[in-house]
Order: C-alpha cells, then structure tokens, then sequence
C-alpha cells in the first residue's frame, strides 16, 4: 500500500498532531485520508477548516475507519485510550499502530492492544513544531519495509527522521533530540546574561544569540567537517574567539554534556516504568 492509498487516523489533536498533520497536507498528502479525533471541538473545528481533514468526538470511528492509528494523547492517558480502543475496534492486529507518546514501551502496548498488533514509536521534539523536528524512530520486527518508507515519509513533513535499532537507543535519541532544545535554549539564555551582563540591551542580546544558533546550526549542516574541526576552523591562535572557547573548556563542556544525557537517559528508563 501506497503513502497516497493508507487512511490514517489521529487520536488527540493536539499541537504535535496538528503540526504533523499539517505537514503532511503540505507534502500532498490528501486530506481525505486523514482522520482527527479530540474530546473538544476547538482544535478539530480549526484542523476540518485549515487542512480539510475528517474529524470526530469519537476514536473508535476513525481507527475502525484507518489502516493507520496515531496515538498522539499525553502519556497518563494512553491505558484508557488503548483499552476503548480494543473494545470498540475489530481488526487492530491488520492495522499499523504508530505512537508519539514519550516513555512507553512497545511491550506495554502489546498489553493494551494484544499481543498481535504491528508497531512504531516515533519520538518528535518541540521544534517539530516549527517544521525543524529530529524525530527518532523504531519499529517490532513486524513491521515491513513498506511500513517504515511510509511513516518516514509523514514524519518527514516535520523535520527530519532517524531510524534506531532498538528502544534503548530511542532513550538516548530523547535524552540528545528531545531534551536537546532545552540545553541549547539554557546555552543561549546563558550567552544572552553575559551579553546583559556586560550591559547591551536585552533584546538586542537575544537577536544576537539565536541569530548566531541558526547561522552556527546551518553551517554545520552544509560542512562535511566534524563538528570539532569546524570549532577549530572558526578559532585563530590567540583571538579573542581562543580566549572565550578556553573558559569553556576550563569548565569541562565535554563532562557536563555527557552528565547531562546519561541523566535524562537515566530519566527516561525510569520512566517508562511508571506506565
Ligand atoms: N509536544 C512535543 O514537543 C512532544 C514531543 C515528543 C512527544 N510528544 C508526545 O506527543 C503526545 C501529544 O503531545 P502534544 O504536545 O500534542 O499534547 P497536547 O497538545 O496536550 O495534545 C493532546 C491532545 O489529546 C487530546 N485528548 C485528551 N484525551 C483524549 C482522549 N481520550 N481521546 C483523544 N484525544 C484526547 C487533548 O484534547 P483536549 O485538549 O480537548 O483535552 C489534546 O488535544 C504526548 O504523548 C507527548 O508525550 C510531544
């Protein structure tokens, strides 16, 4: 089955859902195919009026009428979506399951929906939002080939897209990607306070600091260098640019990165417990 043949059905229409929806609308996906499900109508009045797509009170309607069901509610939630779901909807087993949701694993859908249900775990981040995401993904073993190209293709529509080999890489990916825009905000307030600090205007600081995140983020992105090596490239011996990246290194980046992800990885797995 084709990207332009699969009927896929939202449940929860949140901001992801309303950014991955979009984007796929964006890519030529036909809206006719989509299917949008929220307890309020708000946020389904806007997507049926933006993007066209089928919207409803009721999840069961749209998973019985998908060949793909996105479960994108908060994760406290998903027992009780999954358990109405597997009473309300006949063939789960034939339909491909994708969930967004951070935290639970795919052993504990298996217990909700049954034991024969095909599944995808898609771990978006915030900018996502902004069409810039790094989605981590990873797939059971019954999932096709096919399968993957097409959730690939959806996600793709929100940024970029990274297949891992088993759930304890996506813990990693969530605590690098998904816990990454916080670290770079908490970089560039930092920067932004050194800027203020030594008294230029806060506006002015803060224009000056995502500016430079965008134009550092693109040249990364455009130079086969490793990214040490661009560091280097941008540093002469002796500038002012080696003095500051000195102060740095003095307080070990290196180690407060490699804390920082082993706690949130350390977070993650606990986490995945508590549902
Ligand atoms: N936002 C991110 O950056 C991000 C990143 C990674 C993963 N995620 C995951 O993505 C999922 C959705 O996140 P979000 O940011 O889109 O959350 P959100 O904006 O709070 O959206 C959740 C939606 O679920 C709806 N909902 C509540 N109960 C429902 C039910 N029984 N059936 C169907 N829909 C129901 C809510 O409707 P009402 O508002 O009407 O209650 C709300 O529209 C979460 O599991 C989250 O962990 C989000």
């Amino acid at each position: 089955m084709t990207t332009q043949t699969r009927k896929i059905a939202f449940i929860g229409a949140g901001n992801m859902t309303q950014s991955i929806v979009g984007g796929m609308v964006s890519s030529g996906y036909p809206s006719d195919h989509i299917f949008v499900s929220n307890p309020s109508a708000g946020k389904l009045e806007k997507m049926a009026q933006s993007l066209n797509v089928h919207t409803s009170h009721d999840n069961a309607e749209i998973a019985n009428a998908a060949d793909v069901i996105v479960l994108a509610v908060k994760p406290q939630l998903m027992a009780d979506v999954c358990a109405a779901l597997t009473e309300q909807v006949s063939n789960l087993a034939d339909k491909l399951i994708v969930t967004i949701a951070a935290g639970i694993r795919i052993e504990k859908y298996r217990s909700y929906l049954g034991d024969t249900i095909r599944m995808v775990r898609v771990m978006p981040n915030t900018p996502s939002l902004v069409g810039k995401g790094m989605s981590g993904l990873v797939a059971d073993d019954r999932v096709s080939d096919d399968d993957k190209a097409y959730i690939t293709e959806a996600f793709d529509g929100v940024g970029e897209t990274l297949w891992v080999a088993d759930e304890d890489e996506l813990d990693i990916l969530g605590a690098v990607a998904g816990s990454g825009p916080a670290y770079f905000f908490e970089f560039m307030a930092s920067l932004q306070k050194a800027a203020v600090n030594l008294g230029f205007d806060r506006e002015k600081a803060r224009a000056m600091v995502q500016q430079t995140a965008l134009g550092a983020a693109e040249m990364a992105i455009a130079s086969e260098l490793e990214l040490e090596d661009l560091r280097k490239q941008v540093t002469s011996k002796g500038g002012s640019t080696a003095k500051g990246v000195e102060q740095y290194q003095a307080h070990d980046l290196d180690k407060t990165s490699d804390d920082a992800v082993k706690a949130a990885v350390k977070r993650n797995q606990e986490m995945a417990k508590l549902f």
